[in-house]
């Protein structure tokens, strides 16, 4: 069975759910507070092994209750956790989440441990990874680590998907190794350079995604679903119309789910779309990784 090998963040975010997001200088009372696992690697790799991925996850926590708790919490998603190295110098990654009625929310990252995930500590992660294998990444781990795991991952023939969340310029040498790449709309502007309006802007940003060497650009659209090429033709898949409580985590459970998809050779479009479901349902709930759902629950509906 191919392997998903996810390298990226663990953190425990903090969030609050009230009436509107506070403004600089201004204090909303009257919220709901919960702590949920979270982190942008973690809950990626959490919802490919729910969603039935062969998941490895490489991360570093800190020495403290929160790493703990989150490596145990990968252990009981059946993630293997080999890699998930523990730093006695910083602690592990917190998010502070304030998450508005709307389900809109805004995030602020203390990275900690997650800042100190480097290049020399994945060698021996680098010798798992086979051709065909998928290893997906997103953005808050440091950047040479990225770009020594894109080269070392491409030199073995595997398939390697990032997700550029939080929104950062990458260089070129770095998204011509990449098999997929599914950056939102402001993710998009920043490394396209284009202002996206409407669909031909959409369909500009994937062609420049493509020409600067992405082999497969997916744009998601929140709300409105996603959007990728097929043959030069820009094609949507829609997504489904549920109430949405709590957005935080939408994106890492589409990558996930899109990566056990092309692990299993499903149809370009249909893959789309099964990450599609999967995240829809997480919308429903509260929580990053507390939302994501197991396998039957996106079967069932898509
Ligand atoms: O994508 C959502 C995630 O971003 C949260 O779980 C938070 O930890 C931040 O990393």
């Amino acid at each position: 069975m191919k392997k998903i090998i996810v390298v990226g963040s663990s953190n425990t975010d903090m969030v609050i759910k009230s009436e509107k997001l506070a403004s600089p200088g201004e204090t909303v009372l009257g919220g709901e507070f919960y702590m949920a696992a979270g982190g942008k690697g973690a809950n990626q790799a959490v919802a490919a092994a729910r969603l039935g991925g062969n998941v490895y996850f490489a991360a570093k926590v800190g020495d403290d209750l929160f790493g703990k708790q989150a490596i145990e919490n990968y252990k009981n998603d059946n993630i293997n956790t080999d890699f998930v190295f523990i730093d006695k110098q910083n602690s592990s990654g917190i998010a502070l989440i304030m998450v508005d009625k709307n389900a809109e929310n805004c995030i602020s990252v203390a990275g900690g441990a997650n800042n100190n995930l480097l290049p020399e500590d994945l060698e021996e992660v680098i010798n798992i990874i086979n051709k065909d294998d998928i290893v997906l990444m997103q953005m808050e781990v440091p950047i040479k680590t990225i770009e020594f795991v894109a080269q070392e991952a491409s030199k073995r023939g595997a398939l390697i998907v990032l997700n550029p969340a939080p929104a950062a310029k990458i260089s070129k040498s770095i998204i011509e190794k990449l098999f997929l790449i599914t950056p939102n709309k402001n993710e998009a502007e920043l490394l396209t350079g284009i202002s996206i309006k409407n669909d031909d802007d959409i369909k500009s940003a994937l062609l420049k995604l493509r020409e600067m060497g992405a082999e497969k650009p997916v744009m998601t659209l929140g709300s409105k679903g996603s959007a990728y090429l097929s043959n030069d033709i820009l094609e949507f898949v829609a997504s489904r119309k549920v109430e949405a409580v709590d957005t935080v985590g939408a994106g890492d459970v589409f990558n996930g789910a899109l990566c056990v998809a092309i692990s299993e050779n499903m149809d370009f479009k249909k893959a789309i779309n099964f990450a599609s479901c999967a995240a829809s349902i997480s919308v429903t709930r509260k929580g990053a990784q507390s939302s994501i759902p197991q396998r039957k629950e996106v079967d069932m509906i898509i």
